[in-house]
């Protein structure tokens, strides 16, 4: 049975988004999968990246330290298998192209600059970037790609199901207020986010 049949119809399905990705995005992600690996290399390893910082600025924070331990490993192998990829079709990594999304996504959730909340700030800007990372990788399966590569990202779809959990559970876990609403709020600009940017060969 292929792993594509294991994936939810909805995009957006047990997800913290409020819109799928619109279809234009997968056409032009797919014209150039040279462009696309490469950018998704680097998404991986930025994931990666993120938890390692997290990491060395909570150290005394355990649920985090394990969460991200376990994180950075799980993100480290889906940047090694992307790299494969791009190696078999002859082509190089090269550097990342600045993420517009992410920076967006920083700039416009950050709210004053209370340090007890940075943390919490942090935490649930990576669980919206896990979350539509997981999104887009559904969308992948399902598009004209080659069928090895559908299954790869039905695969990565599967994997990445619950990462967006992770920091929200642990943005729960280390806030003294209700959360929630902070979220929803986070929630709303990623939308905007996500329905004002040009479509690209790129993961976000
Ligand atoms: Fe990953
Ligand atoms: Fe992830």
């Amino acid at each position: 049975m292929t792993l594509i049949n294991n994936l939810p119809k909805n995009s957006i399905e047990g997800l913290p988004l409020l819109v799928a990705t619109p279809d234009s995005w997968a056409e032009a992600a797919i014209e150039d999968i040279g462009e696309l690996l490469a950018d998704h290399a680097h998404c991986e390893m930025k994931a990666a990246a993120t938890g390692f910082r997290l990491l060395g600025s909570y150290p005394d924070r355990d649920d985090l330290v394990e969460a991200m331990a376990s994180l950075v490993r799980e993100e480290m192998r889906h940047f090694e298998r992307v790299r494969e990829l791009l190696l078999e079709r002859g082509l190089k990594l090269g550097k990342p192209r600045p993420d517009r999304y992410v920076k967006r996504l920083l700039s416009e959730s950050h709210r004053g600059s209370n340090p007890g909340l940075q943390l919490i700030e942090k935490l649930i800007v990576c669980a919206f970037v896990e979350a539509r990372s997981c999104e887009r990788f559904r969308v992948l399966a399902r598009a004209k790609l080659p069928e090895s590569l559908a299954q790869f990202y039905a695969e990565l779809a599967l994997a990445e199901d619950r990462h967006h959990e992770t920091f929200l559970d642990l943005a729960r876990l280390y806030s003294e207020d209700d959360i929630e609403e902070r979220i929803a709020r986070v929630s709303k600009i990623e939308a905007d986010i996500i329905q004002s940017l040009p479509p690209l060969s790129a993961i976000h």
